[in-house]
């Protein structure tokens, strides 16, 4: 499937995210090179990218029309562990942009609300990833019927669209990519 093949390249550009996001976390523990500022960034690009863009096209268009129509897999809270999932990630996010202004109120030891969160966020993530794409995506593939897989691509296909020509796309791979060459080498 088309909008498949797209949410795991969304994957592989997260996940490339999740490393810087562990690489500034083990700068703030160790004392290192920084920028606060760069944590806004992080947010920014897990938010609209990560969370909007593809967890969006995950729980209103491709899980859903797997609750619809596997009903064995509905039944096995396999696809609920996801939208969970996805709302921890939310909450970790949160806490992080808490943490991030009590560091700058002049809370020292809002760092490691920062790095906890930050931390946790990385490693959900991660494992969610993998879930999806060696068994719900899977799942998709194997047991959806072709007319409902037709149907998921184009309404993907049209949120691909729409982001494109808000630039959307565009600005968060262009956001990893100062970030990675900044923190990762
Ligand atoms: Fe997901
Ligand atoms: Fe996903």
């Amino acid at each position: 499937m088309k909008s498949i093949d797209i949410m795991v390249e969304e994957h592989q550009n997260i996940r490339r995210m999740l490393n810087v996001i562990r690489e500034i976390s083990y700068r703030v523990m160790t004392n290192g090179e920084y920028e606060l500022d760069d944590f806004p960034l992080v947010i920014d690009f897990v938010r609209n990218y990560a969370d909007k863009l593809h967890h969006g096209k995950e729980e209103d268009i491709l899980f859903e029309a797997m609750n619809k129509q596997i009903e064995k897999l509905a039944k096995s809270g396999a696809i609920t562990g996801m939208y969970i999932e996805h709302d921890q990630g939310r909450l970790f996010i949160a806490n992080l942009e808490n943490g991030l202004n009590s560091l700058k109120e002049g809370s020292d030891k809002a760092r490691l609300d920062i790095i906890a969160n930050s931390i946790a966020y990385a490693d959900l993530l991660n494992r969610h990833i993998e879930k999806e794409n060696t068994a719900l995506y899977k799942f998709a593939e194997n047991m959806l019927p072709d007319d409902v897989k037709d149907s998921i691509d184009n309404d993907c296909d049209k949120i691909e669209m729409e982001a494109a020509n808000n630039g959307i796309q565009a600005r968060y791979l262009n956001i990893l990519k100062i970030l990675e060459d900044k923190y990762i080498s």
